[in-house]
C-alpha cells in the first residue's frame, strides 16, 4: 500500500448526522424524524426551488465555473464588490480553500475546544499544528485565542454563534481579537447560524462593515441553514479580493452546479422564508428547551437553531435509543462531551415525536 501523506495518518471521516434513509434502511421503520444537522424543518425555500426546477433544461451545459450571477447577486446583497466573494460546495469547501491555500506544515492554527469540528480537522490534514484554547462558559474565549495566536499563527476560527454549543460572540469581543491578532494571522468568521443570531442586541455587524475594515478577516456564511438548501451545497466567504482571488485560482473548476447557483440566486430574495423559518425556531426552541429542562436535561442558551444539552444519560447511550424510536439526533463525543447531544429544532409535530421518544427511552432508565 503506498503511504498517504504524514498528515492524514490520523485523520478519519467526518461523521455526518444520521440520514432518514439509513435508519429506514436499517429499522425497516416508515416516519423518521432527523434533528441532527441543523437544517430548516420547513424544507427549502419556494423560490430557490422554483429556480431550481427551471434550470434543469440547461443541466446538459457546464455551469459557469466562477457563479458569476451568483456572486453579482449576493455583492448586491452585501455591499461589496463581486470580486470579493468565492462561492464553495457549502461553506465546507471555503474552510478546505482557506486551509488548503495558506497552510504549510507546522504553520499554526488558533481554534477554540469545542469549536465546530471541521476546523481543526482541516487544519490538521494540511499538517498545521492546531492550538485549542479552552472557552469560558460554552463560549469562545476571544481574549485566550487572542493571547494564544503569534507570529506564526495563520488563521484563527471562530464558529459565530458555534456549532455546538449554540453560544455567541459580540461585536466588541470581536473587534478586541481583530485589534490584537497579528496582521499576518487571518481571522476566519464562520456565520453558519447568523439569521438566527442577527437581531440579537451586540451580534456582531461583519457584513460589510468588518470585512471592509480588515483585510484580515474572512466572513463565511451558508444557504444550508436558514435558506432550508443543505441538499444543493452552496456556501461562501467574503474577504478582501486579494484573498479570495486565491481561494478562486484553487477552487475545483465547476464547484457549485448550475441548478445550485440559480437557486441561490433566488432564495436571496425569499427573506418572507427565512423570516418565518427564523420565527419558527426561536418559538420551538423554548419549547423544547423546557422540555428538555423538565426531563433532566442541563440545556444552554442558544443563538441557533439547535440546542446544546447535557443528557441524564450518556450522549451516545441516548442517540441509539431514539434511532429505534425513529428520532435522530446528535451525541457529542465527537467532540469530547460524552455527555452531551446537540438536538435541531423541528417544527412542533417534530419536536412532539421527539418527547414523545425521549418519554419512552428514559421511562426504562433505572432511577
Ligand atoms: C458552524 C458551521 N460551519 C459550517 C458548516 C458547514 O455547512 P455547509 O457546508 O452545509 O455550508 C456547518 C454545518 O453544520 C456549521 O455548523
Amino acid at each position: 500500500m503506498i503511504a498517504p501523506r504524514r498528515a492524514l495518518r490520523d485523520v478519519f471521516p467526518y461523521q455526518p448526522g444520521k440520514s432518514i434513509a439509513s435508519v429506514q434502511r436499517e429499522l425497516g421503520l416508515k416516519t423518521v424524524v432527523k434533528l441532527a444537522s441543523n437544517e430548516n424543518p420547513l424544507g427549502p425555500s419556494p423560490l430557490a426551488m422554483a429556480a431550481y426546477r427551471k434550470a434543469d433544461k440547461a443541466c446538459a451545459l457546464y455551469p459557469e465555473g466562477t457563479s458569476p450571477e451568483l456572486r453579482s447577486a449576493l455583492a448586491r446583497f452585501h455591499g461589496v464588490e463581486p470580486e470579493s466573494i468565492i462561492v464553495g460546495n457549502g461553506s465546507d469547501e471555503i474552510i478546505r480553500l482557506l486551509c488548503e491555500a495558506f497552510l504549510d506544515p507546522e504553520d499554526e492554527v488558533v481554534v477554540s475546544q469545542h469549536a465546530f469540528i471541521r476546523f481543526k480537522q482541516q487544519a490538521s490534514m494540511m499538517g498545521a499544528r492546531v492550538i485549542e484554547v479552552p472557552m469560558t462558559d460554552w463560549t469562545h474565549d476571544l481574549g485566550l485565542m487572542a493571547q494564544a495566536a503569534s507570529p506564526r499563527t495563520k488563521l484563527v476560527f471562530v464558529a459565530n454563534p458555534n456549532n455546538p454549543t449554540g453560544t455567541y460572540n459580540t461585536q466588541e469581543e470581536l473587534e478586541g481579537l481583530l485589534a490584537s491578532v497579528p496582521k499576518t494571522s487571518l481571522v476566519v468568521l464562520d456565520e453558519a447560524y447568523f439569521q438566527f443570531a442577527e437581531s440579537i442586541p451586540g451580534y456582531p455587524k461583519s457584513l460589510p462593515e468588518l470585512v471592509n475594515k480588515h483585510d484580515n478577516l474572512v466572513v463565511i456564511r451558508t444557504f444550508s441553514k436558514a435558506y432550508g438548501l443543505a441538499g444543493l451545497r452552496v456556501g461562501y466567504g467574503v474577504a478582501d479580493c486579494e484573498l479570495t482571488g486565491w481561494l478562486d485560482r484553487i477552487r475545483m473548476p465547476f464547484n457549485v452546479s448550475l441548478p445550485a447557483q440559480r437557486a441561490c440566486v433566488e432564495a436571496l430574495k425569499d427573506a418572507a422564508f427565512v423570516k418565518r423559518g427564523v420565527a419558527v425556531s426561536d418559538s420551538q426552541r423554548q419549547v423544547v428547551a423546557r422540555g428538555l429542562g423538565e426531563l433532566g436535561f442541563g440545556v444552554g442558551d442558544s443563538a441557533t437553531n439547535f440546542v446544546f444539552a447535557r443528557a441524564p444519560i450518556p450522549g451516545r447511550e441516548l442517540f441509539k435509543a431514539l434511532v429505534r424510536q425513529g428520532v435522530i439526533i446528535r451525541p457529542l463525543d465527537e467532540y469530547g462531551l460524552p455527555h452531551h447531544v446537540r438536538i435541531s429544532i423541528g417544527t412542533a409535530v417534530q419536536n412532539r415525536a421527539l418527547f414523545a421518544a425521549l418519554k419512552k427511552v428514559l421511562a426504562k432508565v433505572p432511577a
